[in-house]
């Protein structure tokens, strides 16, 4: 040790953050990584004139001449460390303590405390942070720090020093700087009172029967790291099961082989559009943040998610207690569950299943990741009996009482424990209350006031809620019933929050919720939280506070496509609208029909819109309302009350027809013409439409125009008119340049439907992905139903039968209202089992006719009657053809619509019903039936329907086709279709086909 630098010296240690860790993961490989982590941070000292002074282990101690040069080396260091590729995918993160000192130099090297707290200091760091000493930071206030900057982290109590020490953090532009508390450091302030750590209980160190779990998620995070492909886990479990503290461990175990990104959800009960995400991408940084802080849509964020997770080596993503998640969160979660895939990340996703019902917005969001190959599940169980009696057995308490007492619950477990009462608590609250009520009374009053304020509360408004009360923060704290978040304190688990939330006197409960509507109207820093104000304005019971924020709060929802948290809002608002003026209680009640009517609400957004027409009426404002009688024609047809739309239209009609035409009068005649063409009343929508068209022309209202236009050239181009397509293209075009994003929607949906019932395969690839895609971005629900039933009836015709009930089911997954895609849907469902032979094609058949039938429009009808005949057809029932085809039939025929007419024809032609082709069918079905097998044939291959393919081939007289049609069938797993065919295979004697047991009637 000689040419040790004197006088002032800046020193840097560093350590590789769970060296032990990594060494178990990498084995051999770890000496390779040490070496490379060596040659690293020895370039950078040298580059920036420093010397090494010592080296034990994977631990430095550097020296150099000059604070500002000391920084720069550590910054370069990590920036390297961090763009390194490390053997096996592995993250190698360095921590660093910076401190200025003069220390006293000897034969034996640097001694005196200055070394020692530049070690301390150090071993406060996390992987990958550079903390520095007050002193240091004194020096390097106004040097250039090329890329990064000093960032204050307070005075903390650091393990074995004298006094706190004040310490900062040196913020590296790109790279990570969301850390949690400095290591070994309990809270911020005062160190506490001897004893008091003690009575910790918070024993996150000591999980029970959680290693399998913790293998389980750390091979994934392996074949993760290994093949550069991300994974989602589902991990889900009761309330207090243990499944936060299951991967709180994971990450602290694993958060030196990758990225951490961890966001929770809140549980308000209007929650705030990508709560999560904004904790995420407050660590991640970069492009997410700026497109999640400006309220991108989902597909923006999701976008930009997969770009930040694709950027790096391995991340773990934490999503904790997504059945509280908002819409737009969802959306998010399930883009990226579609393509994890594609990027080296394990995104674990936690939730509650005891909470989520079969209406719960998660559940069509699981149902969707289910089908997805990169995805698995982890289901965290109760603790056992003997894991019961650990935790019990150092409290002297009946392990067999506990444990019949809490189900194995951890959560419940612990608080009944802690409650240290003579006899055990019989539920939760019970646990939760004795344990709050060994507090003092300022301490439990400040309990209280957290129990307000979900999901945290930040100190400053702590102390508005509590006032001197904030000094017990400690004792709060050491009893384990608060804890810190990276922003404040908060309950160690929701079921603790509120069980004290509940038990607050109703006026108690009042004045802290209106303590919180105060100070959070003001925050000291940044703008007010809308969602926050919104719920504590509602709690206090304070209308003028609801009627400004919950509307607010709902407008932003709507624009981040949080359709469901935006409706919520409204309602909110709605409860405390008796004292508006009727016109703004109208203007509520539009926004929260319409948001309802976006999310397939139907009955909600009717009950809305006829109270604001009620408010028109009162007003004597007759165009709005005929406006609002329009809209509700429109969200009538929905759940099928298809009379009652009819009706609402006509009253629009005449109510505007009073009134010098207008753009209302305008959309009134292109809902008009709408309604005629679900009902495939081809002259009625046209010419219904040719008037929306003149009248929005002259008004110069486009929206209309595109209305109208899409109108007619869907009309069009079912009836086989030429210029349809063109006129729907064109309206689409428009709409997107306009950004009129409904009618967007309403083009994209036509052009997808057409596809379907057209069997124009092209058409549908051109546009029914796109139009899914479009609609998950804007949380627009209803009509992502929609596609996904018209996704499940192209499927079923190309043969993809799996692929279709995947579909159907999608549809089914979330409580859809809306009987056009539920239809669609159980047809579907019900013909895959039919052409299948599997059981019970029947009941879904079924729940389609009652849906179809009261409807009386044909493109409801005719699918479920075609559907109906071709069971029955399959099961050799020739009256149940007859049965199920009669009426829709002759709808058809009336209304000359060709696949229907071709279809239904077919089938009563098969059961020996008609004999001659009826005018107007669609091609291969008239080609079929007037004997040309072979045409009809190649017709279907063309246009892509094996099946139907199969069923001409099988019309054949000639043994090769009949064998091509049996092979093909049973290719598709067509079993009584094949049995059919095998049975006149046999009759023609040939021999070795397997043996057929279902009638056939042709
Ligand atoms: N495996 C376990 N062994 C012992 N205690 C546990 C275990 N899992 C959870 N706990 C305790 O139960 C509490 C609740 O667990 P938590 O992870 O918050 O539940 P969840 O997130 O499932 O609602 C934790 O704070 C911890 O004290
Ligand atoms: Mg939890």
């Amino acid at each position: 040790m000689t040419d040790l630098l004197t006088g002032t010296v800046t020193f840097v240690f560093t350590d590789i953050e769970g060296s032990t860790q990594l060494l178990k993961r990498l084995g051999k490989r770890y000496g390779e990584a040490l070496a490379e982590h060596r040659k690293i941070l020895r370039a950078a000292v040298c580059e920036h004139g420093g010397a090494e002074v010592d080296r034990q282990g994977d631990s430095f101690l550097f020296a150099f001449p000059r604070a500002d040069d000391a920084a720069a080396a550590a910054i370069d260091g990590q920036r390297a460390l961090a763009a390194h590729e490390w053997p096996a995918g592995s993250h190698l993160c360095v921590r660093m303590g910076i401190h200025t000192a003069e220390p006293t130099v000897s034969d034996e090297g640097y001694y005196g405390l200055g070394v020692h707290r530049a070690a301390r200091i150090m071993a406060a760091a996390h992987g990958g942070q550079v903390l520095l000493s007050l002193a240091t930071s004194s020096v390097l206030e106004d040097a250039e720090l090329q890329g990064a900057r000093l960032h204050d982290l307070g005075e903390h109590w650091l393990k074995d020093l004298d006094r706190p020490e004040h310490v900062y953090q040196l913020d590296v532009a790109g790279l990570k700087s969301a850390f949690p508390l400095p290591r070994g450091v309990e809270r911020p302030g005062p160190r506490p009172g001897s004893g008091a750590e003690e009575a910790t209980t918070d024993t996150a160190d000591d999980l029970l029967e959680r290693s399998d779990a913790l293998s389980t998620l750390a091979d994934s995070l392996a074949a993760v790291a290994r093949a550069a492909q991300g994974k989602l886990v589902l991990v889900s479990g009761e309330a207090g099961v243990g499944k936060t503290a299951l991967l709180r461990r994971f990450c602290d175990d694993y958060g030196c082989s990758a990225r951490i990104l961890w966001g929770a959800c809140d549980p308000l009960f209007t929650p705030r559009p990508l709560g999560p995400l904004l904790d995420v991408a407050e660590t991640a940084g970069g492009e997410l943040a700026d497109v999640v802080q400006e309220g991108g849509r989902p597909q923006a964020v999701a976008t930009a998610l997969m770009r930040e997770l694709g950027s790096r080596a391995a991340t773990v993503l934490v999503l904790d207690d997504v059945q509280w998640a908002d819409e737009a969160t969802l959306d998010v979660v399930a883009l990226l569950g579609r393509r994890i895939d594609a990027v080296p990340a394990l995104a674990l996703l936690s939730y509650r299943d005891d909470e989520l019902d079969r209406t719960h917005p998660l559940r069509i969001l699981l149902g969707a990741l289910a089908t997805a190959r990169a995805v698995r599940r982890l289901e965290i169980a109760p603790l056992s009996r003997d894991a019961v009696a650990k935790l019990a057995e150092p409290h002297g308490v009946n392990a067999d009482e506990l444990f019949g007492r809490t189900a194995g619950n951890p959560f419940f477990a612990t608080e009944a424990l802690a409650a240290g009462e003579e006899e055990l608590p019989h539920t939760v609250r019970d646990a939760v209350l004795a344990r709050a009520a060994r507090l003092s009374p300022p301490a439990a009053a400040l309990l209280e006031a957290v129990a307000v304020a979900p999901p945290h509360v930040e100190l400053w408004l702590l102390e508005a809620l509590a006032g001197d009360a904030v000094d017990r923060l400690d004792e709060c704290l050491t009893s384990g019933m608060l804890t810190h978040t990276p922003s404040g304190v908060a309950f160690r688990h929701e079921l603790a929050r509120l069980a004290v939330e509940e038990a607050l006197p109703p006026n108690r409960r009042l004045s802290l919720h209106r303590k919180a509507l105060t100070a959070l109207a003001d925050p000291p820093t940044g703008a007010p939280d809308l969602e926050r104000l919104a719920h504590h304005a509602d709690a206090a019971g304070d209308g003028p506070a609801v009627l400004r924020f919950a509307p607010a709060a709902g407008a932003r929802a709507a624009a981040l496509g949080a359709h469901r948290e935006a409706a919520a809002q409204y309602a909110r608002a709605l409860q405390f609208a008796d004292g508006l003026a009727p016109q703004e209680q109208a203007e509520l009640l539009e926004h929260r029909s319409h948001e309802c009517y976006l999310t397939d609400q139907p009955d909600e957004a009717l009950e809305a819109l006829r109270s604001a027409i009620e408010r028109h009426r009162e007003l004597g404002d007759t165009r709005k309302e005929g406006d609002s009688l329009r809209r509700l024609a429109s969200i009538l047809w929905c759940p099928g009350r298809t009379g009652e739309a009819g009706e609402a239209a006509q009253e629009a009609l005449t109510v505007l027809e009073q009134l010098p035409p207008g753009p209302e009068l305008a959309s009134a005649y292109a809902t008009m013409a709408q309604l005629r063409k679900d009902a495939d009343d081809t002259d009625g929508a046209v010419a219904w439409g040719t008037q929306a068209l003149d009248l929005s022309q002259r008004l110069d209202d486009t929206g209309t125009v595109v209305h109208a236009l899409t109108t007619i050239g869907t009309t069009e181009l079912l009836a086989g008119i030429p210029d349809g397509l063109e006129k729907l293209e064109r309206s689409l075009e428009l709409a997107e340049q306009e950004g009129l994003t409904e009618h967007v929607g309403r083009a994209f949906i036509h052009l997808a439907w057409a596809g379907t019932r057209l069997r124009n395969y092209h058409l549908a690839d051109q546009y029914l992905e796109r139009a899914l895609a479009y609609f998950d971005e804007r949380g627009l629900d209803l009509w992502r139903f929609y596609l996904l039933a018209y996704r499940a009836r192209i499927e079923l015709d190309r043969g993809r039968w799996s692929e279709a009930v995947e579909s159907a089911t999608l549809v089914f997954q979330k409580r859809v209202i809306s009987t056009f895609p539920r239809i669609l849907a159980f047809v579907v469902l019900g013909l895959v089992r039919a052409r299948r032979g599997e059981p019970d094609a029947r009941s879904p058949l079924d729940d389609a006719l009652v849906l179809a039938e009261p409807t009386r429009e044909l493109p409801r009808i005719a699918p479920v009657a075609a559907a109906r005949a071709e069971a029955a057809w399959l099961a050799g029932d020739r009256e149940g053809v007859r049965g199920a085809t009669e009426g829709a039939f002759e709808l058809a025929l009336r209304q000359g619509a060709a696949w229907p007419i071709g279809e239904l024809a077919y089938w009563r032609w098969r059961a020996g019903l008609e004999a001659e082709v009826p005018h107007g069918a669609a091609e291969p079905y008239a080609v079929q039936m007037s004997g040309d097998w072979a045409r009809a044939a190649t017709l279907w291959t063309e246009i892509g329907c094996p099946y139907e393919a199969a069923l001409a081939l099988a019309d054949s007289g000639d043994e090769g086709a009949l064998r091509r049609a049996l092979d093909q069938l049973q290719g598709l797993g067509a079993r009584p279709a094949a049995a059919i065919i095998s049975r006149r295979l046999r009759e023609r004697g040939v021999r070795g086909l397997p043996l057929g047991s279902r009638p056939a009637t042709r």
